[in-house]
């Protein structure tokens, strides 16, 4: 494989490519999109996604490196010379000229759930699919392998194929399935580090062919043993078993909360007294306000949709519970806010920290705190006030013009009651209440310590031997490691914030006057978003009887209280 096209450059198409022409210098990788915009922000500083590790990746693959000599420690340990590295990553709008260029074609389109027609609310609209495949058909090169990478109904492959014959009967086109498993927030991570890659294809012999020929790709970076191959059913269908296997356990642990909240149980030490046991593991088990994002409940739907149309209702419905409980916990939580405001909302200013589905990513898909603002917009505040550290004022306002329909929004402001903040104390300044929505770090009380490299996972590069980084040919992997070692040595603040301690990255390309995203990067009005927000500060500009409502579990309501808070958590 010399020459990859990844159709679709969203969060998982993106990061993913990413990841892989930084791991392989030697295969050219291009990302297409049909949205110009989107692909104008991956060639420039202000990529479209916000991933921990991102950017770092983005500019060794994207823009190439200058040759660079490092030196190791104490003059005894030597130096190493970094060779110059040719750009191998490329964002492009030009679909058929990628796509016809390509050995493999991974197709990573949305693939959302339809919200009209047959099967509403529960099968997934495979327009954007079908229209990329279609693209792909007319414009690959014979022999090309076809890689299904958006998470698709189980049988999807055989449309793929029909697709293909219908534009280029009798040219041969291997079908794979190779299914991401990153989760957004941490997903340059998942994709150094993965737990499986996942390869389906047909049990033919040019099936598995091209399987073990997309399966040397990953094992430039991944251990053979982590690279699984299975029919392309399997595939299909364990990507969205794991989806719904991992709300399963967020909604499980959120109905033990809800038992909590009503006995003397704390939730936290139920979770860990039950993780602590091998067969269950302590991850996954955190009580919160419930999942949101583009993924979990979407491939529910699906899963539910294919019970149902096997006439399999039980397995179905036993499914939707898992939906059920993760509004029922979302309601639960809105209903305590409002009954301990005494169901008097009007005239109060409410505080709204994180705006987006998790922590780390700037994506609002299905959020949970959309839902919450709209419930609360029906008991008439004076003022919702949000502010999120991965989103920007302009972005925050766009997506409440969006999901909050003005009738909802009551248009006093541009917004209605409801307004974006572009750091947490103005936000939170006069307000009768914060809701704490997304588990940021930043959000924490008492503050975290260190954060983990993203670069590193269990300490499995974490190398002090300086020697290792002498020998020939040193991986991207090695490379990485050589930085961690230089950063492990950083004296100063400035050393350690460094993002390029190796003096190897290009200077990024200036943006143009006016650019929006400059101007927004710079609004926070001197906070620095990525530090612990100071509760302190917080407190003594709120109004009695300062409530704090914890959505997520993440502060420490003894030592909030002591800062003059009241504080509800959900299940303790
Ligand atoms: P996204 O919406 O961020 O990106 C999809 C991109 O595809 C968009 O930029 C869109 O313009 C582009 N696109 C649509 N039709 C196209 C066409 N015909 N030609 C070229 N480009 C086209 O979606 P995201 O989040 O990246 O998800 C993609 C797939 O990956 C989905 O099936 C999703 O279920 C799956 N997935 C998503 C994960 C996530 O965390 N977001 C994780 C694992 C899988």
């Amino acid at each position: 494989v010399k020459n990859i096209c990844c159709v679709g450059a969203g969060y998982v198409g993106g990061p993913t490519a990413a990841v892989i022409a930084f791991q392989c210098p030697d295969i050219r990788v291009t990302v297409v999109d049909l949205d110009q915009a989107r692909i104008d922000r991956w060639n420039s500083k202000h990529l479209p996604v916000h991933e921990p590790g991102l950017i770092d990746i983005v500019r060794v693959a994207r823009d190439g490196t200058k040759p660079s000599t490092v030196m190791l420690g104490n003059e005894d340990a030597g130096k190493v010379e970094l060779p110059a590295r040719q750009p191998n990553l490329f964002f492009s709008a030009n679909v058929s000229e990628c796509v016809a260029a390509a050995d493999v074609v991974f197709v990573s389109v949305n693939t959302p759930t339809k919200v009209s027609g047959i099967g509403a609310g529960a099968a997934t609209n495979l327009v954007a699919l079908e229209s990329a495949t279609t693209a792909v058909a007319k414009a690959a090169k014979p022999g090309a392998m076809i890689v299904e990478k958006s998470t698709v109904p189980c049988g999807t492959a055989r449309t793929i194929r029909e697709i293909l014959t219908l534009h280029r009967p009798g040219v041969p086109f291997e079908i794979l399935s190779n299914p991401e498993f990153l989760a957004e927030g941490t997903a340059i991570k998942d994709l150094l580090y993965p737990d499986r890659i996942l390869i389906g294809s047909s049990q033919t012999e040019t099936g598995q062919a091209a399987a073990a020929a997309l399966k040397n790709v990953y094992a430039t970076w991944v251990k053979p043993s982590k690279i699984v191959t299975v029919n392309l059913w399997s595939s299909e269908l364990s990507k969205l078993v794991a989806n719904a296997m991992l709300a399963q356990r967020i909604s499980s642990i959120n109905t033990i909360s809800a038992v909590c909240d009503h006995t003397g149980a704390d939730i936290d030490e139920v979770a860990k007294a039950i993780g602590l046991d091998q067969r269950l593991g302590g991850r996954f088990l955190k009580a919160g306000l419930g999942f949101g994002g583009s993924c979990f409940k979407k491939d529910i739907l699906s899963l539910v949709y294919l019970a149902r149309s096997l006439h399999l209702p039980e397995v179905g419905e036993y499914w939707m519970s898992v939906l059920h409980i993760n509004d029922f916990q979302r309601d639960r939580f809105v209903n305590k806010v409002v009954s301990k405001l005494h169901n008097a909302l009007m005239g109060k200013k409410i505080a709204i920290l994180g705006y987006t589905f998790k922590q780390d990513t700037n994506d609002t898909r299905e959020s949970p705190a959309i839902e919450v603002i709209k419930t609360l917009l029906a008991e008439c505040p004076a003022e919702i006030a949000i502010f999120d550290p991965g989103c920007n004022v302009a972005e925050i306002r766009e997506n409440i013009d969006r999901n909050v329909p003005t009738s909802e929004a009551k248009p006093l402001k541009p917004l209605g009651p409801v307004e974006a903040y572009s750091n947490s104390y103005d936000a939170c300044f006069n307000a009768s209440a914060v809701l704490i929505l997304t588990p940021w770090d930043q959000f924490k009380y008492p503050a975290m310590t260190q954060k983990d490299s993203v670069f590193r996972k269990g300490g499995d590069r974490t190398i002090s031997d300086a020697q290792v980084f002498t020998k020939p040919d040193l991986t991207e992997m090695d490379i990485i490691a050589l930085g961690e070692y230089q950063k492990a040595k950083a004296t100063s603040h400035v050393q350690l914030a460094n993002p390029d301690p190796l003096n190897r990255l290009f200077e990024q390309s200036e943006c143009a006057v006016g650019c929006m995203y400059c101007e927004t990067a710079q609004q926070a009005d001197g906070v620095k978003l990525s530090e612990p927000v100071d509760w302190a500060r917080i407190a003594y500009n709120m109004r009695e009887p300062k409530w704090v409502f914890d959505g997520r579990n993440i502060v420490d309501s003894k030592e909030m209280e002591l800062l003059g808070f009241r504080v509800e958590s959900m299940g303790k």
